[in-house]
């Protein structure tokens, strides 16, 4: 099916030729040819008419009226419709959609072509912080980072996925000086990613009292300040007049919400320095560690320096909070190619830095290397003053060492939208490097919330962040499970240990989906309730959707590999299903919007309608009691293509299905 085209493929092709002559490069206008909002517009419309008018100087309607005359698509479509200014309306030939669904009875790619020209793509996305809590935040990047690889594999690229870890940043520097002053000997040798991440956390605490107790006198200013402002405009709110009452009004608005999210950090601040205090073990450690956040900065330079000590301890720590990692990335069925962390890097930092002071990259400026931009407001630090490498040093290194190793042709960094500046920097010195021609994509995404609107976190005082996480999605799909097994009319059918399965499942599968169902750009906010719902745009309906098809088989006692090679065909006997028929033609689409600015939701979005349009054929044409059997073999088997394409899809999204739920 490599070579086979999409039903909008076949359309672009057939308007390409009807334009050649009009325009040398059509790609901009074939672009405009897309799925009709509604009915009335027929199946297809081309919005290319008013565009191509303008550059050539002609009347929209006319040159509508021209493309149609040369427009041959008499063998899949009504004849074209003009509507409105010049829009070009298209219906599709109910044989034509019936050849096209039966097509894919026997086809694995549901009709989705492969590229012509396959890219190499390098992925990077998940790199987590190793031995640091890892938190929803990195569930984000990783399942989208893994949802773009499967999909862009799935279209015939090369893909490389190398998880980027941040093995050898400061976090290890805490951990080293909490190894030194707070360790549990006992507690470490019975669990110690456990223990580890319990004096990462001291030691964190610490350092936040101290920085927040340094801070204290300028927070306080600060706070006074913005009070007084507000004061200020209440006074001049009173004294306001007619005209100027909405502007003042508004500044006042502002002037008391801007504060709110400050206000809230700081009373966190003070509340964390009256824990501390209050309590004799904590203020033990906050008054005998006065210098913790140097000191723990001086671990780190030592360890990146060559500390033979630090260097053996590092190398002890790491494997523990790769396993760690590990676990978690094998309950979410994920794998990596390569996973070069920061460390990898390390020792080519130097060299790098030479070369791009030797060649004018980079100057010194008060004693730092930096690299200077015409077009960003910032400088990327390559080298500080007291000769300490960045995040930044180590990841322009393993840009170039990707590039001569890999030699990609694009470079996709699934990354927070925080990062948009460093990105902007890295991809502006791969520049001036010499990589001009490699795409290079920092594809963003926004922040996950709690349901109090503020950035979410795990509980406090939880070892593994990430994991209970799982373990609730999880714990609350087995609830729902077992609900709905027990509520079945002929009594629960799943095992305990199918349940549990299911749950994995179904647990998992939810909090995939509702991470890839939002526009990456957005935030969104995280609830267990949500994501497992059984209506609405969910995992958990995607995944009963899919099981309920494979329970009308069971039911039936139908053989569906035996009635696919049976020569029977899906016919069109129902508008209900044509609609259906229609949108199973639209997955290679859907695919194709995903990849065109890598974004998951358009495939979610694309199984949601197909989800709905199945039910309301499920609801309007019975199946197992079909009118004739031509007529129930057609409908098993057009659900047969529907439940294939809705696995497919979840598969490209890295969620599975099961049979029965
Ligand atoms: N470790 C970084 C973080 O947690 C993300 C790294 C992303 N990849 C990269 N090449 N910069 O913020």
């Amino acid at each position: 099916m490599a070579g086979g085209k999409s039903v909008l493929g076949e359309l672009r092709a057939r308007f390409h030729a009807a334009l050649s002559g009009l325009v040398d490069s059509t790609a901009e206008y074939l672009a405009l040819i897309h799925r009709s909002q509604s009915e009335r517009f027929g199946d297809y419309q081309a919005d290319l008419a008013m565009p191509l008018a303008k550059r050539l100087g002609k009347k929209p309607r006319d040159l509508a009226a021209q493309i149609v005359a040369r427009l041959d698509v008499a063998d899949l479509a009504e004849p074209p419709e003009l509507a409105g200014p010049g829009f070009i309306n298209l219906r599709l030939k109910d044989d034509y959609l019936v050849r096209r669904v039966n097509a894919l009875i026997h086809d694995e790619r549901l009709g989705a072509p492969t590229v012509e020209t396959p890219r190499t793509f390098v992925l990077d996305y998940s790199a987590p912080n190793v031995a640091k809590p890892m938190h929803v935040g990195h569930i984000r990047s990783t399942v989208i980072g893994d949802a773009l690889y499967r999909t862009l594999q799935f279209v015939g690229h090369r893909v490389i996925s190398d998880n980027h870890i941040g093995d050898w940043g400061t976090q290890f520097g805490m951990i080293l000086y909490g190894y030194r002053h707070f360790l549990d000997a006992e507690a470490y040798r019975r669990n110690p990613v456990a223990e580890l991440a319990r004096i990462y956390r001291v030691v964190r605490r610490l350092m936040d009292y101290h920085e927040s107790k340094a801070a204290l006198p300028a927070r306080e200013a600060e706070a006074e300040r913005r009070r007084a402002a507000v004061q200020e405009l209440r006074a001049r709110l009173a004294s306001a007049d007619e005209k100027t009452r909405p502007k003042v009004e508004k500044e006042l608005r502002r002037a008391e919400a801007a504060p709110a999210d400050a206000e809230r950090d700081w009373q966190a601040a003070k509340a964390l320095i009256a824990e501390v205090e209050a309590d004799p073990q904590w203020s033990a450690w906050a008054a005998a560690h006065p210098d913790i956040g140097k000191a723990v900065l001086a671990e780190t330079a030592k360890l990146h320096a060559g500390d033979a000590e630090n260097l053996r301890l590092w190398r002890e720590f790491l494997p523990h909070s790769r396993d760690e990692m590990e676990r978690v990335y094998r309950r979410l069925g994920i794998r990596f190619d390569h996973t070069l962390g920061e460390s990898f890097y390390h020792d080519q930092l130097p060299a790098l830095t030479e070369e791009l002071l030797r060649r004018g990259i980079a100057r010194v400026s008060d004693g730092a290397v930096c690299i200077f931009f015409d077009d960003l407001p910032a400088p990327m630090i390559i080298r500080k003053q007291d000769g300490a490498f960045l995040y930044a040093s180590t990841d322009l290194a393993t840009l170039r060492w990707r590039m001569e190793n890999w030699r990609p042709d694009a470079i996709l960094y699934v990354v927070d939208h925080r990062q948009s500046l460093h990105f902007r920097q890295l991809f502006a010195a791969a520049r001036m490097l010499g990589y001009r021609d490699v795409t290079l994509e920092h594809v963003s995404f926004g922040t996950v919330l709690g349901e109090d609107g503020r950035p979410f976190r795990t509980r406090a005082g939880d070892t593994v962040g990430l994991e209970s996480l799982l373990d609730e999605a999880v714990r609350r799909a087995a609830e729902i499970v077992a609900a709905n097994d027990d509520a079945k009319p002929q009594g629960p059918e799943l095992s305990p240990e199918e349940r549990r399965r299911v749950a994995e499942v179904v647990g998992i599968g939810a909090l995939k989906y509702a991470d890839l169902s939002q526009n990456r750009s957005s935030d969104y906010v995280f609830s267990y309730d949500k994501m497992l719902a059984m209506t609405g745009n969910t995992g958990t309906y995607m995944q009963y959707a899919y099981a309920r098809i494979q329970n009308i088989f069971a039911k039936g006692g139908v053989d569906i590999a035996a009635l696919r090679a049976s020569g029977h065909a899906i016919r069109l006997t129902h508008p209900a299903e044509r609609a259906l028929i229609l949108e199973i033609l639209r997955f290679p689409e859907a695919v194709e919007l995903v990849l065109e600015d890598y974004r998951p939701h358009q495939l979610t979005a694309y199984l949601f309608e197909l989800a709905n349009r199945f039910s309301t054929f499920y609801q309007e044409c019975p199946v197992l009691q079909a009118p004739s059997p031509e007529v129930r073999a057609g409908r098993l088997l057009l659900c047969d293509v529907t439940g294939r394409v809705i696995r497919r899809g979840l598969q490209l999204l890295g969620i599975e299905t099961v049979d029965r739920m």
